[in-house]
């Protein structure tokens, strides 16, 4: 599965970077995570580790965080990391289930919409408990869902097996397992032409129709949002975590 998840988030640069040039739906999550992660930190987020970091919205973010001197941005997708500002460093082509670092180095490490992504969240979490060691803190973000102004699931109607296998409430367990934790949910107003957009992106669409080829699920999302007017809702869980 993991290979297949880089696939499509090698086919997703350009698809990616139009949907967050116009919405800044990534960096405002990872800016609203880098907040509950220093309010929750116990000292300074010195080493930040950006997990899942795709092109570098969430690594801008923690990189301009106060004393913050180096943010490690690792991701599966080579093609997705080729455009992060490299002014912090180096970024490191890495499965965020084995993250590159020594035991203890990192003061935080961020799941900025990527966790939900892994076959099983409790192996990352765990990496991530090793690279925190007794201090510091983690945090996550993992798409709750789209729901219209008739308090609807847009997506409700799909089978069951034809949507992501890992959810929200996954992510938040695993997490728990680790850490002590404290989450909630935020929710944007968006257009129906940012859900369609959202959907243009061949990972995105994957989360829908994960057995088409990219060209045949983007159209197949595109063929189900095509109805779709007004505002939706977009929720994000986030999970902000200290060692146990
Ligand atoms: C939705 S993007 C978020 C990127 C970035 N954090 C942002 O806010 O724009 C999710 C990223 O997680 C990466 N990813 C998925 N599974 C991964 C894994 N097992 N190890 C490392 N990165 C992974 C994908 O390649 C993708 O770039």
């Amino acid at each position: 599965m993991k290979q297949v998840v880089r696939r499509n988030f090698d086919d997703s640069v350009s698809a990616y970077e139009a949907y967050e040039r116009r919405t800044g739906r990534f960096e405002t999550l990872a800016r609203l995570l880098d907040a509950e992660l220093r309010a929750n930190a116990g000292g300074q987020l010195g080493t930040v580790v950006d997990a899942g970091a795709g092109t570098g919205a969430s690594t801008r973010v923690f990189a301009a965080g106060e004393r913050t001197e180096r943010v490690v941005a690792v991701d599966v997708s080579r093609a997705m990391l080729r455009a992060v500002d490299t002014d912090q460093g180096q970024p490191v082509q890495a499965d965020i289930d084995r993250l590159p670092l020594a035991d203890g180095a990192a003061d935080a490490v961020a799941f900025t919409a990527s966790l939900f992504l892994v076959p099983d969240p409790a192996v990352a979490a765990r990496a991530a408990a090793r690279a925190l060691g007794p201090k510091g803190v983690v945090g996550a973000t993992a798409p709750r869902g789209w729901v219209t102004a008739a308090g609807e699931d847009i997506f409700a109607g799909l089978e069951r097996d034809s949507r992501s296998p890992t959810g929200a409430d996954e992510v938040r367990a695993a997490l728990g397992e680790e850490f002590e934790v404290t989450a909630g949910t935020w929710r944007f107003a968006t257009t129906a032409a940012d859900v369609r957009q959202f959907h243009a992106i061949p990972a995105m669409a994957a989360r829908l129709y994960p057995k088409l080829p990219p060209a045949a699920r983007v159209e197949r999302a595109r063929e189900l949002l095509d109805s779709l007017d007004g505002t939706v809702e977009q929720r994000w869980l986030w999970v902000v975590g200290t060692p146990r």
